[in-house]
């Protein structure tokens, strides 16, 4: 099976944003990712909108023909822009307001009802939903109680080991494995790179995609984004 790679497109949302133009054109970068291979793009906009914005949603809906993935806490302002747009995945993510980046997963027991009555209002408009989840089994077990479709496990504590045993990484496939039981489909993502997506998509089979942004602009800097979104697609395959 092949994992799908999403590219997600916040920093370069933070890199037009800093000049107050549209330049680079998120736009046009989209499009390129798809020319050059990505199977999907993915952005998350927050509630101050310094990387990506509300209305990126729907300028991407217009063009993208791959897969158009919207992360985001589950705001009543965020939910309204989604359900507009109508997405093929809507993944929610549990940020308080000015956290600098995505650093955990739902806690799905004590958020139960919030989340089924927000995966439930996603789903009956045809949106995929993922519930942004850490490698923790019980959590992964009230998550699917939600009805959620997929979760997608936070993969930042994995990316901080530095080789050797990697525990973290046995925490996901037993994750995985879990997942796979309880008929949730599986994304990853957070700090993937290119030292340690390899080894993360050879450990779990049943992942079907995962959602990259930092690190895939920042080594485009030095390979361009072609050579690079190619070059993470060869670790997924
Ligand atoms: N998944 C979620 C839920 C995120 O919030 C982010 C960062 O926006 C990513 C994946 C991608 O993480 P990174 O930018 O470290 O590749």
């Amino acid at each position: 099976m092949k994992t799908k790679l999403s590219v997600n497109l916040n920093k370069v949302a933070l890199i037009r944003n800093s000049r107050g133009q549209n330049f680079p054109n998120l736009i046009e970068v989209a499009q390129d990712c798809e020319k050059f291979g990505a199977d999907g793009i993915t952005i998350h906009p927050r509630p101050d909108q310094r990387h990506a914005r509300y209305s990126d949603i729907h300028e991407l809906k217009k063009v993208v023909t791959t897969e158009l993935n919207i992360e985001g806490y589950p705001s009543r302002k965020f939910l309204d822009e989604v359900l507009k747009a109508c997405p093929h995945q809507c993944t929610l993510v549990p940020d308080p307001p000015g956290v600098l980046t995505s650093n955990t997963g739902w806690d799905a027991k004590k958020h139960q009802a919030l989340l089924a009555g927000v995966v439930k209002e996603l789903k009956a408009a045809n949106i995929r939903v993922s519930l942004f989840m850490n490698a923790d089994l019980e959590m992964i077990k009230a998550a699917a109680d939600t009805g959620t479709d997929r979760i997608e496990l936070y993969t930042g504590a994995y990316a901080k080991v530095r080789d050797g045993d990697n525990k973290e990484l046995t925490n996901h496939v037993d994750a995985a494995k879990l997942a796979g039981q309880l008929n949730l489909g599986l994304n990853a993502g957070h700090d993937l790179n290119l030292n340690n997506l390899l080894k993360y998509n050879s450990a779990i089979s049943n992942l079907l995609e995962v959602s990259i942004g930092h690190s895939l602009v920042v080594d485009s800097i030095y390979y361009g984004l072609q050579n690079t979104i190619q070059l993470y697609k060869r670790q997924l395959n």
